[in-house]
């Protein structure tokens, strides 16, 4: 494993060490509940509130704003459950796209079970939905519209800005899944313009199993899960407070080094892709050309399956899209939407850069990868 690169950022990112060490206080001596009026659960509290302010400031919202989850999926569930259970008789309506992650695209399908009308809307060819079509589906019956910010297989980024004036008009709410982008590139919700917003710890080298959720002020929001008055009210249960830390000293870390890791990452991430082209005639490009996140490239190996070229790659740790169940490929469900073939799409990897991603590592990788597709069957 050691020996592998590792190129699957999107899949997780391992906790920077500053972090790790930002922790490690608060599973022994730090103990405390924050809910505790004595003086371990005030020092518990006000490390919790420290943290709150460093999530708020990376993307540039008051600390009040943060509500602390258990990580992407359970933010994306309260922001679409907890929309729709507080929105009027007349407006049921939610608005979401084709390419979402499950953690968005399942609630949207339980809701539509139990009589939402739900819109999904579709992509172009480098997965980017079109704001014309968000327009005819948005009006007095849409409660919500939920698009993510950057996609988790190809990183293409959506317009997100344009969607939330859209649902604004509509008098809708607007929700991003942020997961893959807070981090990566500069994420402000003001420029954003929406009322909610994903957050996961372990995209941005946080732990597993901490998020956050942005809700702007005023945003009518109903909790599923009900219990004491944490968080407002919109997550019950006790903080988890060494998660919350870590992520805290994440988006600390991440504010300060984000401008010039992006042009790092990305700066390598285009030479992975020159290199590989060089070697991989009719190599393909999956999602926006600019408008992507700085350390994805998806790209469709030609003639074999991106399985099977992961599986001769031995130096290289990346993942395809597709599932393979039972000895049966299913071709992802996002690049499909994009227009590929069944047989384009099968042959994608995701290869996603990180922090520690060097230029030696993407040297290696390429040479492995067009060795692997040479010899693929
Ligand atoms: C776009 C997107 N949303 C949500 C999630 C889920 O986040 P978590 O693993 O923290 O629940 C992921 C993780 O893969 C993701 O890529």
């Amino acid at each position: 494993m050691r020996d592998q690169i590792y190129l699957d950022c999107n899949a997780t990112t391992p906790a920077a060490a500053e972090v790790v060490e930002s922790m490690l206080p608060w599973f022994s001596e730090g103990f405390g509940n924050p809910s505790s009026s004595h003086a371990y659960g005030r020092v518990a509290k006000d490390a919790v509130e420290r943290a709150r302010g460093q999530v708020a400031s990376l993307i540039g919202c008051a600390a009040d704003e943060i509500v602390f989850t258990s990580g992407g999926t359970e933010s994306n569930n309260l922001a679409i459950f907890g929309a729709a259970a507080a929105a009027t008789r007349e407006r049921r309506g939610i608005v979401t796209s084709v390419v979402e992650h499950p953690a968005v695209e399942r609630p949207c399908d339980r809701l539509e079970r139990e009589g939402h009308p739900v819109a999904r809307l579709s992509v172009d060819g480098t997965g980017r939905v079109s704001a014309e079509e968000a327009r005819e589906a948005s009006n007095g019956r849409t409660a919500l519209v939920t698009v993510m910010l950057a996609n988790n297989e190809t990183g293409t980024i959506q317009p997100i800005r344009g969607l939330s004036r859209i649902a604004h008009e509509a008098g809708a709410l607007m929700h991003t899944d942020a997961a893959q982008a807070v981090g990566k590139i500069p994420v402000r919700v003001d420029d954003l313009e929406v009322d909610l917003l994903t957050i996961a710890g372990h995209k941005l080298y946080a732990p597993k199993g901490v998020g956050a959720l942005y809700v702007r002020s005023g945003t009518k929001l109903r909790p599923f899960a009900l219990g004491a008055s944490h968080e407002r009210g919109l997550r019950p249960g006790t903080e988890n407070v060494p998660g919350i830390i870590g992520l805290g000293t994440a988006c600390e870390i991440a504010e300060r080094i984000l401008a010039e890791e992006w042009i790092r990452e990305e700066a390598l991430r285009d030479e992975l892709w020159a290199l590989l082209t060089a070697g991989v005639p009719g190599l393909r490009l999956n999602g926006h050309p600019t408008e992507r996140l700085p350390n994805t490239l998806n790209v469709s190996f030609p003639g074999t399956l991106g399985r099977s070229v992961l599986e001769k790659a031995r130096e290289v740790a990346a993942s395809t899209g597709s599932a393979c169940h039972e000895g049966v490929d299913t071709p992802s469900s996002v690049l499909t939407a994009m227009g590929l073939d069944a047989a384009a799409a099968l042959g994608a990897v995701r290869l996603s850069l990180g922090r520690n991603t060097t230029r030696e590592q993407i040297a290696t990788a390429a040479r492995s990868l067009i060795a692997a597709w040479m010899a693929a069957d």
